[in-house]
This record gives C-alpha cells, sequence and structure tokens, in this order.
C-alpha cells in the first residue's frame, strides 16, 4: 500500500459485464499522484484520445469521463459506458480560448467576461459550431468550461482536442471526487484512468446560460452566485420543474447512493433520530454533530467550513455505499452560498423518510 492506500501494481478485472457490452479486462493506470504529467504518458492519452478511446480524469470539480469531442462514436461509448439517457447532453473541456472559438460561437464581451471566471468550476452554454451532435444530444448549443485542474488542463492542451466529458459515475449514481473511488468504478470499462491530484471543489460546476436577460443560473454548483455575479450582473437561479428542467440533465434522479439516504434538516431532529435508529444505520454529518453522536459517523468535515464540506460529500456518499450499513441519515446545512449547492445535491441524492 502507498499513502493513499491504492494499489495500483495488480489491479485486476472486475468483469461484471452483460452480454453485448464492451468488455474490456483491464484499464490503463496513468499515476500523476506524485509525479507531474510526463511526456510518454501524455502521448498515450492523447493517442488513446484520438482513436476514440474513453479515459476517465479528475478535474477540480469531480472526476470526468472523457472522449474527443469531435467524434460522434467516442462520445457514443461515453453514454454506453454511463448507461447515460441520450437526451443529456455533455460538457466539453478546453484549455484555452482559441480551442473555445474552434467549436462554439463567442463574442468578445463575453469573452473578456470568462477571462474572469475561467480557468474554473463554471460551464457557460455557447452556439455549437464544431462538436459532435452526439455530445449535445442534437441540440444546437454546448455546454463549455476550461478547468482549473492543471493535470486536466496539460491533458487537454496536449491532446489538442476538445475533450466531452460528463462526471465519471454511473448515470444516477454519486459523482466521483476520489482516486480509489475512480479506480474501483471504472477499472475495466475505460482504456485507462488518470489518478491524481484530487478535486479540490467536490461538486460539480455551476452551469450558466450566459445570453438570457438576465443571465441564468441552469445548475447551481461550486461557483457561487456571489462569486459570479461582479462579473455576469444579477443572476436568476432559474429552479425548473420536471416538465421544464433548467438542463436536460435536470430531470433524471441524481448523486444517489444505492442504499437509501435519508435527509433530516433541523440538526436537533437528526440527533434525535439518530439516537433512536438501529445499528444498521449511519449517520452522515458534520464533525462537529458527529462528536456528540457517541457513534460511528461519516464526517463531512467542519459545519463551519462549507468548502470542506462540499469536498467530501460526494465521497461520503460513495464510502457509504462500500460499507456495512444498510441506511443513512444526513442533516441540512444553511442554504446560503455554497451551501445552496450542498443542499441541492443533498436533496436529490435522498430519499423520502
Ligand atoms: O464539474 C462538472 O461540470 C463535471 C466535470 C467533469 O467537468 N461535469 C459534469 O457533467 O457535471 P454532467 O454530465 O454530469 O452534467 C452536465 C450538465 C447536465 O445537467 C446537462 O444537462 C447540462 O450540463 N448541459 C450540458 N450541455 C448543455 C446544453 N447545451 N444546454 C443545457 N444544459 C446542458
Ligand atoms: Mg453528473
Amino acid at each position: 500500500m502507498d499513502v493513499t492506500g491504492l494499489r495500483i501494481d495488480n489491479i485486476g478485472s472486475s468483469d461484471k459485464s452483460q452480454p453485448g457490452e464492451r468488455i474490456k479486462l483491464k484499464s490503463k493506470i496513468i499515476d500523476w499522484r506524485t509525479a507531474p504529467p510526463d511526456l510518454a504518458s501524455l502521448q498515450e492519452i492523447k493517442d488513446i484520445f484520438r482513436s476514440g478511446g474513453n479515459i476517465v480524469f479528475p478535474t477540480e470539480t469531480v472526476f470526468g469521463l472523457g472522449a474527443n469531442a469531435l467524434s460522434d462514436n467516442a462520445c457514443s461509448k461515453v453514454f454506453l459506458t454511463k448507461k447515460r439517457p441520450g437526451d443529456n447532453p455533455l460538457i466539453v473541456h478546453v484549455s484555452s480560448f482559441e480551442m473555445v472559438e474552434r467549436i462554439a460561437e463567442l463574442d468578445q464581451e463575453l469573452k473578456e467576461k470568462l477571462t474572469m471566471v475561467w480557468p474554473g468550476p463554471l460551464t457557460v452554454i455557447l452556439k455549437n459550431i464544431g462538436v459532435s451532435k452526439i455530445a449535445t444530444s442534437g441540440l444546437d448549443t454546448v455546454g463549455i468550461r476550461m478547468p482549473l485542474h492543471r493535470q486536466a488542463r496539460k491533458m487537454i492542451e496536449f491532446a489538442g482536442i476538445p475533450i466531452a466529458a460528463p462526471s465519471a459515475n454511473m448515470a444516477s449514481r454519486p459523482s466521483i471526487t476520489r482516486n480509489s473511488d475512480a479506480l474501483r468504478e471504472f477499472n475495466g470499462k475505460v482504456d485507462a484512468i488518470i489518478l491524481g491530484d484530487e478535486p479540490e471543489f467536490g461538486l460539480e460546476s455551476t452551469v450558466i446560460d450566459p445570453y438570457s436577460s438576465p443571465a441564468k443560473i441552469l445548475r447551481s454548483g461550486s461557483y457561487t452566485a456571489q462569486e459570479l455575479e461582479p462579473v455576469f450582473g444579477k443572476l436568476e437561479l432559474y429552479s425548473g420543474n420536471q416538465e421544464h428542467p433548467t438542463t436536460p440533465g435536470m430531470k433524471y434522479r441524481h448523486y444517489s447512493p444505492v442504499k437509501p439516504l435519508y435527509l433530516v434538516e433541523n440538526i436537533l431532529e437528526f440527533k434525535k433520530v439518530v439516537s433512536r435508529s438501529e445499528d444498521n444505520v449511519v449517520p452522515i454529518c458534520s464533525e462537529e454533530v458527529g462528536e456528540s453522536l457517541d457513534r460511528y459517523f461519516i464526517s463531512l468535515g467542519s459545519q463551519y467550513d462549507l468548502r470542506s464540506v462540499a469536498r467530501n460529500l460526494f465521497a461520503a456518499f460513495n464510502a457509504f455505499d462500500q460499507s456495512n450499513y444498510d441506511s443513512a441519515f444526513i442533516h441540512g446545512f444553511q442554504e446560503e452560498g455554497l451551501g445552496i449547492t450542498i443542499m441541492n445535491r443533498i436533496r436529490k441524492a435522498s430519499s423520502e423518510l
């Protein structure tokens, strides 16, 4: 075992594939956890992307499941691997403005605004002029973002092509924010997995429509409205509904652990419910609340540091799924700033009590 608890020398295949599914015995593991990206692995990644392969890689938000955004075939494989509905478009990742201009319409005014928030966890919806129609699910728009994560940007820059990547998780399941979860979930299902710097934000990018008036937040994310408003003006948080989803993806179930997770918003109520619960139930809570419980809990970090809660949230859901516990309770967080995104993800992940 190395310091991160991952063994990468002998990763066997976990072949649970159904007839007709693509069977891969092993994914190529590229390890950038302790050394910067080297030329040989960058070249290997470029070759995989350019020949239509899929690669799981870390970003500053969550891990992505990447493919050449210009190739219908490469993008189709992403939908198949994730079991993602075909009408939910992929986000396209770029490493430069020059790359944006090759695939989408971008005017000077918006470009200047984007230089203030990119690279970073923001996706903007633009008119598509160059990306595969499979990636955009046939829409004439494309969601684009320039990641802050250095290794991700280096990978895209070296490959020289825009990379379409949804979050690397099976459709409806929690996103992945740890190398160990990426490896367990995707080894054998994709051509390569890059292990690297784990996401510092832990929640997906904020998706905005910059051309509506006022500009709209279609999906809350790691950039808060307060951080974006100095650049884009007043933003409307468009909540949508099942018939009129804000983004195509919003009509689907999301972020849920396989086992039931129940939200008890009020902390006092949460403590009561936990104290009455059986041993097969695990609390998922802030460090402060956990310390008052007198039983094992999965920690989300300090309640007073919402960035740490964001960074730990999906890892906690995945740890719960891997544990022997049958169900879990989670408490609420104040819905302000990053708390809005945290509560959005918790609500979507949890079952009715
Ligand atoms: O942080 C992130 O955004 C991560 C990392 C990997 O970059 N990616 C991610 O992708 O969260 P995904 O596929 O899980 O979510 C993409 C969201 C979906 O809600 C989708 O409907 C929306 O973006 N979206 C993509 N293209 C769109 C478009 N042209 N118009 C409206 N919504 C779009
Ligand atoms: Mg997702």
